[in-house]
């Protein structure tokens, strides 16, 4: 059954409704597309807090209540259950694998997970203090250049395929933007490690001796790859989605997504994280912090702090504040200076009237930041780990946009304020 609500004020014929559309899970959606044809009028909502900017069914998301699914399994209990891999099959094809599924898409990432060499050429272009997200958005553009044309992504066969070399590649990529920086020659994928363990083995292996994994900390990495994959239409996501509303090459959205998740309000909050920790040093400098966050004369935010959507606790900030006490404690490093910082500063903010009216509490990247130096990743690579961990989620959802005949362009109009219209001065030159 159709249910309308009363769009148009003005409209005394009462046939000014526009329906109501029900989704499986949250919000029901007003469906605003004949809004402008039936009645001249746009929808205003800068920000998107009120849109739906498409139909999904590959993550829910919950704000008030915390929950976080992906295909309507519980974050949590893939976080403690399921492995990277699998969470990406499970995001692009909608069901979890069997164990030859499984078998064979780990073959299909094993078999993609080199970059062509001539790629790796373009690394020496780039400074070698260049930000790693920088080095990315460059790369994996650049990639477009390699698969686009022999790519056709109206065939759905060519389109699980660039998905999946995207997923198999990008932690090669996000591994050797950050060796470039340090010197060292890039490493080579190894196929008899699993996904996590892998990328750090690229991102810590020598070319002098044997690298020894750290059993503890690939898990850890594994759920922080699970953790970040997907969640639903956030900045980067829609970035890739619009972009790829055109029909552009895959790699050419998925850089677009790298740029948007870039930012410090979305995926480079974590590195924010620590560089404010560091700067607090101790507990006795929070309350200065504290007002500083609160003063509306200053900029600053609490970073870490605050989500869009989640209003009650994000989900994801439990599983990895439990998995940082986890590896620290694993690493002998339980009296962390910054983890003491932290753990009092979310006291503290919680408490604090001003965090308890806005519903401000610590996000996810509140506790991976601390997460990822403790396993000694460095500040600047943070961005480039959600990135890898995220890819899983832009592919799935670039399938997604794809498989859906109805989708056209994504083109926003807008509520224009500018002059109106005037002639050119007779007097003046050009
Ligand atoms: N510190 C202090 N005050 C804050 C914070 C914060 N971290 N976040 C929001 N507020 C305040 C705002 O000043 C505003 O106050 P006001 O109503 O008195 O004007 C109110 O809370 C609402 O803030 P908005 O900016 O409207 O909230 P929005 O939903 O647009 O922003 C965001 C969400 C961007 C995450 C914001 O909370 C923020 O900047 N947080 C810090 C950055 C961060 O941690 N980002 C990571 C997000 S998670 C992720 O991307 C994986």
């Amino acid at each position: 059954m159709t249910k309308y609500v009363n769009a148009v004020i003005n409209d005394e014929s009462g046939e000014g409704g526009l329906p109501v559309l029900e989704g499986t899970l949250g919000p029901q959606a007003v469906d605003i597309q004949s809004l402008y044809s039936r009645h001249g009028l746009l929808a205003y909502d800068p920000g998107y807090r009120s849109t739906a900017s498409c139909k999904s069914a590959i993550t829910f998301v919950d704000g008030d209540a915390g929950i976080l699914a992906y295909r309507g399994y519980p974050i949590e209990q893939l976080a403690a259950r399921s492995h990277f891999l699998e969470v990406a099959y499970l995001l692009m094809f909608g069901e979890l694998p069997s164990a030859r599924e499984a078998e064979g898409f780990r073959e299909a990432v094993c078999q993609h997970n080199l970059l062509h060499e001539q790629v790796i050429s373009f690394y020496r272009g780039f400074r070698r203090d260049a930000h790693p997200m920088a080095i990315m958005v460059g790369v994996v553009g650049a990639l477009s250049a390699f698969y686009h044309d022999d790519m056709d992504i109206r065939d759905p066969e060519q389109r699980i395929n660039a998905a999946i070399r995207l997923v198999a590649k990008m932690p090669t990529i996000a591994a050797a933007s950050y060796t470039y920086s340090t010197g060292r020659p890039l490493r080579y994928p190894r196929n008899e490690y699993d996904y996590a363990a892998n990328f750090m083995q690229m991102l810590f292996g020598m070319p002098n001796r044997d690298f020894v994994l750290d059993p503890v900390q690939a898990r850890a990495m594994d759920c922080i790859l699970i953790l970040h994959a997907d969640h639903e239409q956030n900045a980067s996501t829609s970035t890739v989605r619009m972009a790829a509303s055109s029909g552009a090459n895959p790699f050419a959205c998925i850089a677009a997504g790298i740029a948007s998740l870039w930012g410090p309000a979305h995926g480079g909050a974590n590195e924010e994280v620590v560089k404010m920790l560091s700067e607090i040093g101790s507990p006795e400098n929070i309350p200065r912090t504290i007002a500083r966050a609160k003063d509306k004369g200053d900029t600053f935010r609490l970073m870490g702090f605050g989500h869009r959507v989640y209003k009650n606790f994000d989900p994801r900030a439990k599983v990895i504040q439990a998995n940082a006490r986890e590896v620290l404690g694993h690493l002998g490093l339980e009296n962390d200076p910054l983890m003491a910082v932290a753990l009092e500063l979310e006291a503290i903010a919680l408490k604090d009237e001003y965090f308890i009216e806005r519903k401000l509490y610590p996000n996810v990247d509140f506790y991976s930041g601390l997460l990822l130096r403790a396993m000694g990743i460095p500040t600047k690579m943070f961005t480039a780990v959600f990135a890898v961990a995220r890819t899983a989620g832009w592919v799935s959802q670039w399938l997604e946009l794809h498989n859906d005949a109805t989708h056209g362009i994504d083109r926003p109009r807008q509520l224009y304020v500018g002059e109106t219209l005037r002639d050119y001065p007779r007097d003046r030159r050009g």
